[in-house]
């Protein structure tokens, strides 16, 4: 594909500029296929960027480990910058536009020397539906494009769909420029200077420096979440950090639901879920992206704006997630993760029996005795969804799917029971204000300490939290309230004074909801409690199951000196925002305070 296939004369002058300032060694416009992807990743083996794993064991995938000092994404060197930096508000880093967009200049002037700088035409959602956007990544890394083939919609048929509309423009370089006649290292990096950059004004992205994830396949946390949150703002739609399941129950009813969990916290496995209970069926939309706009019916129908899953590996294997094994048997690549003398993948949690000999993620041998892992905990597959046993029918409907319910969780061993529903759509943003989480890996940082998650949006969100807050409450005017889906919180990890997880999890999430799906239209029953509606004991299905009485009353148990210790801990939370905090969630917290209380 060349220049010649677009009009758009914005892409044009940027396409030209960007080469201007990075004076690449040569451009080159992907055109998507399959052709392409096989020859970079070809071309990557040759540079040792990839293993090409045995072809009889996972077709067309590949094996690939990252600088050690590119791993994870970045948060402290994310930034959002508006001229005003109350509209970056207190959960962002902000820097001002002009000053950044000088620092930037300087570090991508001449930052794709010797390098091809690919421009990656891409739709975010199904080529022209009415909720897709379309964005142009250009970057000088092979293994964006590769990557960017499986999680994104790429190509010529953008450049049609585009004509010459808007897009949002996503510059990338590695920051790794090569010298005349240097040679490349198989993961070209700039580890002490990362910058993973938005401008929400004019709707741009930069990012300078990591190759890895969500710093660099600009479409999924940068655009489809930071950048996306914003227009969803000016527009009055949503893009959130949710996965989008659809579930079915044995008459053959269906619905959808959609779910916030920080990073880590379980959406791929909870989107694919096989169920225990006979005759349900769960069918995945997405596992990590939702974008909701209103059908004409006045209800939010929400697409997966992405075509891939970018899924954390260890932990991921046939008893936790048999549909993310079964999508990842061809076509994909995996990073970070070990590799097996037979040219396979292996990560914790695979198989119960570890293999006796790998090549870990930083390339060296491996055996059970070594005392770290063989995979980086937050290595992953990147892998089509088209391949997962359980996707959606409507997957790529261009109109979405209508949403009935809203989820948040997150890992938290005390205090939040296993799940229960908000009283009403104040109530319902007020628990997504008050997410929180114990920290994984997916991002660097203290991994287990409690960290406030609002939405699971924290970094995310390409505007001010507390306007993010007052932007999903302005919802309930929006509509007709029963047209608005209903609030749950959810917590798999409620664990007892030993450490043990009192609740089985995976497949027996089902049970959980099946509650759900009945509450949705009011067809079980619920207590009233302080904080919510709480299933009865005997309203949860649990048939099967060992768990105890004692067990279960213990994660449904509305843990008084907890929660006042949570309201607490919220009041102090809320102060970050100050007097741009809407007033409905103040309110929200002293009503909780007053239920507890009585
Ligand atoms: C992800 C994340 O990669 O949330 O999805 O970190
Ligand atoms: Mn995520």
């Amino acid at each position: 594909m060349s220049a010649t296939m677009t009009k758009n004369q914005k892409l044009l002058d940027w396409v030209k500029s960007v080469e201007e300032l990075c004076t690449p060694k040569s451009v080159y416009w992907c055109d998507g296929s399959k052709e392409e992807f096989d020859r970079l990743a070809n071309e990557m083996v040759e540079a040792g960027t990839f293993v090409k794993l045995n072809e009889s064991i996972k077709p067309n995938s590949y094996y690939c480990k990252s600088d050690p000092a590119d791993v994870a994404r970045v948060e402290d060197r994310t930034f959002i910058c508006t001229e005003n930096p109350e509209e970056t508000g207190p959960t962002n880093n902000w820097i001002h536009p002009q000053e950044m967009k000088q620092k930037l200049n300087e570090l991508f002037k001449g930052s794709m020397k010797g390098r091809t700088m690919y421009v990656i035409p891409f739709s975010m959602g199904p080529l022209g539906s009415k909720i897709a956007h379309i964005g142009v990544e250009i970057s000088d890394s092979p293994y964006v494009v590769c990557n960017m083939h499986i999680m994104t919609r790429v190509g010529e048929k953008v450049l049609e769909v585009l004509g010459d509309g808007d897009f949002v423009p996503c510059l990338h370089s590695v920051g790794a420029p090569l010298n005349d006649g240097e040679k490349d290292v198989p993961w070209p990096c700039n580890g002490e200077n990362k910058y993973i950059v938005h401008f929400p004004e004019e709707k741009s992205i930069w990012s300078y420096g990591s190759g890895y994830g969500g710093n660099a396949l600009l479409g999924k946390k940068c655009f489809a979440l930071r950048i996306a949150s914003t227009m969803a703002r000016e527009e009055g739609w949503l893009a959130d950090h949710m996965l989008i399941l659809g579930i079915t129950n044995p008459e053959g009813e269906k619905k959808y639901i959609a779910a916030a969990f920080p990073s880590a916290c379980g959406k791929t496995n909870l989107a694919m879920l096989t169920p225990s209970l006979p005759g349900w069926k769960v069918e995945t939309v997405g596992d990590d992206i939702a974008w909701m706009k209103f059908g004409e019916d006045g209800r939010l129908y929400a697409i997966n704006p992405e075509a891939g899953f970018f899924g954390v590996a260890p932990g991921t294997s046939m008893d936790t997630n048999p549909n993310a094994i079964l999508s990842l048997q061809a076509n994909s690549i995996f990073t970070n993760v070990a590799l097996t003398p037979e040219g396979d993948v292996w990560w914790e949690g695979l198989t119960k029996k570890k293999p006796s000999k790998l090549t870990d993620w930083k390339g060296n041998e491996w055996t059970p005795e070594s005392k770290t892992p063989a995979a980086h905990p937050n290595s992953r597959f990147t892998t089509p969804a088209k391949q997962c046993p359980v996707i959606d029918p409507k997957w790529e409907d261009p109109e979405g799917v209508p949403i009935s319910a809203i989820l948040f969780g997150g890992r938290r061993a005390t205090s939040i029971p296993l799940v229960y529903e908000a009283f009403d759509w104040h109530h319902g943003v007020f628990l997504g204000s008050i997410v929180s989480s114990e920290q994984t890996a997916a991002a660097e940082g203290k991994i287990g300490a409690v960290r406030r998650d609002p939405f699971a949006m924290l970094p995310f969100c390409g505007y001010n939290m507390a306007d993010y807050f007052a932007h999903w409450l302005s919802f309930m005017h929006r509509t007709e309230t029963d047209k608005l889906p209903k609030f749950f919180s959810v917590n798999w990890f409620r664990k007892d004074e030993n450490g043990k997880f009192l609740w089985p999890g995976f497949g027996d999430n089902i049970r959980v909801l099946k509650w759900i799906f009945d509450r949705i239209d009011n067809k079980v029953d619920a207590v009233e409690t302080p904080i919510g509606y709480l299933p009865s004991i005997d309203s949860l299905d649990v048939s099967d199951l060992t768990i105890t009485k004692e067990e279960l009353s213990s994660i449904l148990n509305v843990d008084t000196e907890g929660w006042l210790n949570e309201v607490d801990e919220t009041r102090n939370y809320y102060k970050l925002f100050g007097d741009r905090l809407p007033s409905e969630l103040i309110d929200e917290v002293n009503e909780l305070e007053e239920r507890l209380k009585s």
